[in-house]
């Protein structure tokens, strides 16, 4: 056997395969027979509430944890007897895991030198990914001696440093404040895009599923609901968990369709933005608030007494509550549910 990675020399390289992978915690059943395809080269986002099990799904992929039963296979070879470090793949972590007693510069050659890569090599590499993470400056600190951003950096930086063929982010921008977290997402596509290697990031924010990947896998309850292009997921939710989940604020959902008529098995879907005010609108609802949010407002009104329905609209609507207000759907986004088991019509 080669001392090169499980995966490293096969073309094309960071295909990612899971079949009907099962995990169970004790009682828990973290993963339900998980299907899942990674394109070479893709950054997928999985994203799901939070116990969905997409941090049990990196770790299978890692090979740090077995699945009870099922698959997973790398550029087409199973990995289930692949030890962790003969995978050609890297993880980040939420909460960077880095090594709190060792230097930047120690915390990135420490890979390198459990993996005997020669030290004027690994001095090579520890150097070009410092450089593109824009750390080179940072490298005798300390990780108590950083901003919460700049030991993401590091922590990705590690990552980069093993050169994998795939990239395991586990909410990487989830401890990070808003401002932060929207510049770490450039960077993060602008890194994908230079490298090129296949990227798994896991979140559990719709808005960041929606922006960061090429394609988007919904979970819950330990399977995948719905995987595509993130528009496109958005505009045809394949079943009502995913409906509700992308989307802020979520879909209107009226069982039995009520104003917008169906029959008594079909759910109606509308999304706020598709509620138009118009005063010829066949909806009248009462406005109970008024959120702002300044680029836009959110309506928050009621339609008889038990229909609940948020509309967007511009940033000054000029109503406020207790105004009495007409909505007109847009014929052509309505989307109908089965009740019963939750599927798209
Ligand atoms: N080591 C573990 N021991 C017990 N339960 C676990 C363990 N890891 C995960 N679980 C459970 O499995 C489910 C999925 O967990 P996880 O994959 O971490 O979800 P997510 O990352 O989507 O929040 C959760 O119910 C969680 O509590
Ligand atoms: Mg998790």
């Amino acid at each position: 056997m080669s001392d090169r990675p499980v995966g490293a020399n096969a073309e094309p390289a960071g295909e990612i395969r899971l079949e009907s992978l099962t995990k169970t915690y004790g009682r828990v059943t973290a993963l339900d027979g998980l299907d899942l395809v990674v394109r070479p080269g893709e950054l997928l986002t999985l994203v799901g509430p939070s116990g969905s099990g997409k941090s049990t799904v990196l770790r299978l992929i890692a090979g740090l944890d077995r699945p009870d039963q099922g698959r997973v296979l790398v550029d087409g070879v199973d990995v289930g007897r692949v030890p962790p470090h003969r995978r050609a793949v890297a993880m980040v972590f939420q909460d960077y895991a880095l090594y709190p007693h060792l230097t930047v510069r120690d915390n990135l050659l420490f890979g390198p030198q459990v993996r005997r890569v020669p030290r004027a090599e690994a001095a090579r590499q520890v150097r070009d990914a410092a450089a593109r993470l824009d750390i080179a400056d940072l490298l005798d600190r300390y990780p108590d001696q950083m901003s919460g951003g700049q030991r993401q950096r590091v922590a990705l930086a590690r990552a980069l440093v093993r050169r994998p063929n795939v990239y395991l982010l586990d909410e990487p921008l989830a401890s990070l404040d808003a401002q932060l977290r929207f510049s770490t997402r450039a960077d993060l596509l602008a890194m994908h895009r230079a490298l090129g290697t296949t990227m798994v990031h896991v979140t559990h924010d719709q808005a960041e599923a929606m922006t960061l990947g090429d394609r988007v896998a919904v979970l819950d309850g330990g399977r995948v609901r719905q995987v595509g292009v993130p528009q496109q997921v958005y505009d045809e939710p394949a079943d009502l968990v995913v409906a509700r989940f992308l989307g802020s604020p979520p879909m209107n959902l009226v069982p039995g369709g009520g104003v917008f008529g169906a029959t008594s098995d079909t759910t109606v879907g509308v999304r706020p933005e598709d509620l138009a005010v118009d005063p010829e609108g066949p909806v009248e609802v009462t406005v109970e608030a008024v959120e702002p949010l300044g680029s836009e407002a959110i309506l928050l009104t009621r339609c008889g007494d038990d229909i609940r329905l948020a509309v967007r609209t511009g940033p000054r609507p000029g109503v406020g509550a207790g105004d009495r207000l007409r909505l007109r759907p847009d014929p052509d986004r309505i989307h109908r549910f089965d009740t019963e088991t939750g599927l798209r019509r």
